[in-house]
């Protein structure tokens, strides 16, 4: 999704911008540009695609632009209006000194644009984010006042917004403003920054703010003052943050995704740090507040979260209703939010996402807040709008992700959903005592076979390189792992444009096996337990209408030879907590044909990292 950075100081400001959208790079985008202040004019920059695109304009006229000591700058994915440089952010008003850029969308620009065209307001874009700087001109002409403009025009303003203003007359200033959509401030010396998310100002400075909804922060280079809708004034309440800006290198490897992958075995043992201790200590969850009391009143769970975070959901519901008897309900939040949900306060509703900042998500979770659930939220930003909003927490401690697609965020929600259910489990005192300690003893060795993984994947990119030319993949499962083949499927496709869909292993005969032949790969996740047999006489099905089988499994069956034409091993683990292993050699496969194919695997097309407009 798009991003914003905003820098105010004593430096050329367009380095500073620079290699903030750089780092912003990661939500998605099509388009970028800076507004600056060079003597004494706001000049706008822009550029369509890549952010080299506009590096290299700015680069010709370096000389002029590095003057400038104050500066915004955006990186756009479009929502109104097609990738374009009219349509690429910074926008301005008529006499081109008011600048802004945007992340949201305005709700109501349709009606605001025909009342300001009406007052004579030309606009060269088709995009929703121009009507507010028409506005805030507009504002400004009657106030003199930046701050009071901006003010004024979010008053009028429907929707979602992270606004950054410059003015032309108003020297050394920035006023920034947000509205469901995140926008955090940082405090140098005799600078200021602003940006959407951290990784734009950590490499400058670690002191910083996030601004709440509907607050105006006006930004100088020595000064920051906060005041909300009322005009009252906000206290700061300056935060050290906890990043290092090496989290962001891609430390050897050659792309983040890959990097990411192979930082699972961490991110699990990160995830069980303190909470799970000694395989006979209870778990502890310190920010969830749920005791015995309120667990017995529950009487379902409700899951929300979208793509990758709502199959770590989906298995989070086999998990929970395994071990806690609660039924449990799972919906992607963008279909929870626009029909009547049965919520009340004995529901409790957990909200799954790895950037805590999916706008269809945070509503979901406002709607059944409204109707009186407790919320809990399991997220990989404590930082964030939902785990600010949550009644309960449970961070993921993945770490900054920084491929769109979503891995060891994936693994540190998953690990979460055992250590969720166990605790629940505790408290409830709904699971054998015995069973519980094989578990926990189980999770303290997941690192290490998915250490084994990474370590022995010649295997994986052998087959990767064979299929890497086919049109389609499908992945069956049955059971635990059918939210595995869906993943599979979803990093496939995400990364390499493969049409890949997972199914149940069972569906298979009623419809999809109709597109079965020797074009098709079928990979089949055949974990040892209750369903091994099941997905054993299903891959038969397939093999015998040509389909070109794989099979990733735990097993050392050798039929599975005759069957199969290429078979993934993985170390043997209990069939309840499969979908952790079984899921790392799908990410890889995934990432080796994308990267065998030449794609742009960290940034793919179409998609952003944070979803942050419904
Ligand atoms: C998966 O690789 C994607 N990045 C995407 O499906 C993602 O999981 C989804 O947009 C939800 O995001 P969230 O976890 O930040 O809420």
């Amino acid at each position: 999704m798009c991003g914003i950075v905003g820098y105010v100081g004593n430096k050329t400001a367009v380095n500073i911008l620079l290699d903030g959208l750089t780092s912003l790079e990661y939500r998605g985008y099509d388009s970028s540009g800076v507004a600056l202040n060079i003597d004494g004019k706001v000049q706008l920059f822009k550029a369509q695609g890549k952010l080299k695109n506009l590096r290299d304009i700015v680069e010709k006229n370096y000389s002029d632009i590095s003057k400038s000591t104050i500066g915004i700058g955006h990186i756009r994915w479009a929502t109104h209006g097609v990738p374009s440089i009219a349509n690429a952010h910074p926008h301005t008003c008529n006499c081109g000194r008011v600048a802004i850029v945007h992340n949201g969308i305005i709700e109501n620009y349709k009606e605001l644009r025909a009342k300001l065209e009406a007052q004579g307001c030309t606009f060269r874009s088709q995009t929703d984010t121009e009507t507010v700087a028409h506005l805030i001109a507009s504002k400004f002409a009657q106030t003199k006042d930046l701050t009071e403009a901006v003010r004024l025009a979010t008053m009028e303003i429907e929707g979602a917004y992270a606004l950054a203003v410059m003015h032309q007359d108003v020297k050394n200033t920035i006023v920034a403003t947000r509205r469901n959509a995140p926008l955090v401030i940082g405090f140098g010396e005799g600078e200021n920054f602003v940006a959407s998310d951290i990784p734009a100002l950590i490499q400058y400075t670690k002191r910083a703010m996030y601004l709440e909804d509907n607050q105006i922060v006006t930004l100088t280079p020595t000064e920051a003052k906060i005041i909300d809708s009322e005009k009252n004034i906000i206290p700061l309440k300056i935060e050290t943050l906890p990043w290092e800006p090496v989290a962001l290198s891609k430390m050897g490897y050659k792309h983040f995704m890959l990097k990411e992958i192979h930082e699972q075995p961490d991110i699990v043992r990160n995830v069980l740090t303190g909470k799970l201790k000694t395989i006979d200590e209870p778990i502890s969850l310190n920010e969830v507040t749920l005791d015995v009391k309120k667990l017995k009143e529950l009487n379902r769970i409700q899951i929300v979260a979208c793509g990758t975070s709502l199959h770590a959901a989906m298995i989070g519901k086999y998990i929970i209703e395994d071990f806690c008897g609660i039924p449990v309900e799972v919906e992607a939040s963008s279909e929870y939010i626009y029909r009547k949900t049965i919520t009340d306060e004995n529901t409790l509703v957990i909200g799954v996402s790895q950037s805590g900042e999916t706008a269809d998500t945070i509503t979901a979770i406002r709607l059944a807040k409204k109707k009186g659930s407790h919320i809990l939220i399991v997220t990989n930003r404590p930082d964030s709008t939902m785990a600010r909003e949550a009644d309960s927490l449970v961070p993921v401690n993945a770490g900054i992700e920084v491929s769109v697609a979503a891995t060891k965020s994936y693994m540190a929600q998953l690990i979460s959903f055992y250590l969720l259910a166990i605790y629940i489990a505790e408290v409830k005192g709904s699971i054998d005592t015995k069973e519980l300690m094989e578990l926990k003893h189980e999770l303290i060795l997941l690192p290490q076979k998915i250490d084994k993984i990474l370590t022995h994947k010649e295997n994986i990119q052998n087959i990767a390189k064979k299929f890497s030319s086919f049109k389609d993949f499908i992945f069956v499962a049955r059971g635990i792992n059918f939210p595995t083949a869906l993943e599979g499927a979803l990093k496939l496709k995400e990364i390499s444009y493969i049409n890949a869909t997972g199914y149940s292993a069972g569906e298979l005969k009623h419809g999809p096996i109709a597109m079965l032949d020797d074009t098709m790969p079928v990979l089949a996740i055949l974990m040892k337990g209750k369903v091994y047999e099941k997905i054993l006489s299903n891959a038969e099905e397939a093999k015998a209408r040509n389909a070109r089988m794989i099979a990733l499994t735990d097993s050392d069956d050798k039929k599975l030879d005759e069957l199969f034409e290429n078979i993934i091993r993985i170390p043997e683990i209990s069939e309840i907590l499969s979908p952790a292993l079984a899921i790392v050699p799908l990410q890889l496969l995934a990432y080796y044909i994308a990267e065998f194919l030449g794609k742009d695997v960290d940034q793919p097309r179409n998609l952003a990292k944070s979803v942050t407009v419904e």
